[in-house]
């Protein structure tokens, strides 16, 4: 599959209806386990962005509070990587969290991801917290990443005019 010649512009996203399946293959590009993936997905809007009937992409929103909603888990197929899809789906998320009448938009990554954090720091989003030992204490398994366990996750946020 290639993106280079699809216009992200033309494309939107669509939420997922509860009746259909959860996009697990590209859900575990940006999270470790299915296990993991079911504390907040059920919990979650699922919106997916199609290409030739094909789901290239998804991102879920969480609610924390009336105030305040967290981007739990987004990817893009890894054929489409670094097109602008990701930035094209934060600037989505952060319309629909407005749209919802949210004032905070929250993502949360391990603190040593640093394409990440540069990508969300882009996208406007700035340090908020730090949750420490995340990655050890709700995983089986250690967590390693380019020779790096993964030990705390940094949590970013976004105001929403
Ligand atoms: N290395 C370094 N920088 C890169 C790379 C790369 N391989 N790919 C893209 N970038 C940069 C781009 O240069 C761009 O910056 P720019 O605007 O200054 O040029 C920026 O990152 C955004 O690039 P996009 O093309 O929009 O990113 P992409 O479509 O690849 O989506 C994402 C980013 C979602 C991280 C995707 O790569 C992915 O699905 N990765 C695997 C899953 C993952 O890590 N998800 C996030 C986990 S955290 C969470 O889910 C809450």
């Amino acid at each position: 599959m290639s993106f280079k010649n699809i216009q992200i512009k033309l494309l939107n996203t669509r939420k997922l209806t509860p009746d259909e399946q959860i996009p697990y293959e590209l859900l575990l590009l940006a999270d470790e386990t299915i296990e993991a993936i079911n504390k907040y997905i059920t919990k979650s809007s699922i919106y997916v962005l199609e290409s030739e009937g094909k789901q290239i992409a998804a991102y879920a929103l969480f609610e924390l509070n009336k105030t305040e909603v967290e981007i739990k888990n987004i990817a893009v197929h890894t054929a489409c990587q670094g097109y602008g899809i990701g930035k094209f789906l934060l600037h989505d998320a952060t319309i629909k969290a407005a749209e919802n009448g949210y004032r905070f938009l929250l993502i949360g990554t391990a603190e040593n991801a640093i394409k990440q954090l540069n990508l969300y720091r882009k996208a406007g989003f700035n340090f908020h917290a730090l949750k420490k030992d995340f990655y050890i204490k709700n995983y089986p398994h250690p967590i390693i990443e380019e020779g790096i366990q993964l030990r705390n996750m940094v949590i970013l946020r976004k105001a929403i005019i």
